[in-house]
């Protein structure tokens, strides 16, 4: 059977994310854009050999029209993810200790972050990426290119399209990242990151006290 692709609910209520990203906002950008990339992206798959295709592999490998709706698709579902009712303040869990050693501090990976996103011209997203060298970086894509093409693991992503945000702060994309970091979705970036990189195994309580503070400690808070 060829595979349709499906739009994937919000995990939260449309009104979930207010005062910082409106009802408003989640029912235009979510039920009319995303939706868009996955109905147009079904129609340009029939009769082509991605019609069976995770969408994941699809991303991986079209070009064009196809890639565009794909990925846009993917980077969505996986953008809402990293908002959250329960979100915001500082990081958590594996996360928390990653930011920590490779930003030095959370207050500069967010000044980062957040002038990154400033900076990109036009439309497209703002990343928190695993590289090959299992470090953190932050990167940014145009338009809908995603870390995914390049063989990186995202680990968080800010839509920085105009239609993320112009209903509820017109023109002031910092705004929305104020916004942003104020429903950020720690527990789901550390989740990401735990998936690829596990915590060591527990050692024996015996052994422990021979290791001082090399125990990691890692988060599984939903
Ligand atoms: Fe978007």
């Amino acid at each position: 059977m060829p595979m349709v692709h499906a739009l994937p609910d919000l995990p939260y209520d449309l009104d979930a994310l207010e005062p910082h990203i409106s009802r408003e906002t989640l029912a235009c950008h979510h039920g009319e854009h995303h939706s868009a990339y996955v109905k147009k992206l079904n129609g340009l798959i029939q009769n082509t050999g991605f019609r069976e295709q995770p969408l994941k592999d699809i991303v991986k490998h079209a070009t064009g029209d196809i890639f565009n709706n794909a990925a846009q698709a993917w980077n969505h579902e996986f953008y809402w993810n990293c908002l959250s009712p329960q979100g915001g303040g500082e990081p958590v869990a594996a996360i928390a200790e990653a930011i920590q050693r490779d930003f030095r501090s959370f207050e500069q990976f967010r000044e980062e972050f957040t002038q990154a996103a400033m900076r990109l011209f036009g439309s497209g997203w703002s990343w928190l990426v695993l590289n090959e060298e299992d470090k953190l970086n932050i990167m940014t894509t145009t338009n809908a290119d995603t870390p995914l093409r390049e063989g990186l693991t995202p680990l968080l992503a800010c839509d920085v399209w105009e239609h993320a945000y112009h209903l509820d702060y017109r023109n002031r994309r910092q705004d929305y990242l104020e916004a942003f970091w104020s429903v950020v979705n720690w527990n789901f970036a550390s989740r990401q990151l735990l998936a690829i990189r596990p915590p060591e195994p527990l050692v024996a309580s015996n052994q422990r006290s021979s290791m001082h503070g090399a125990i990691r400690t890692y988060g599984r808070a939903g």
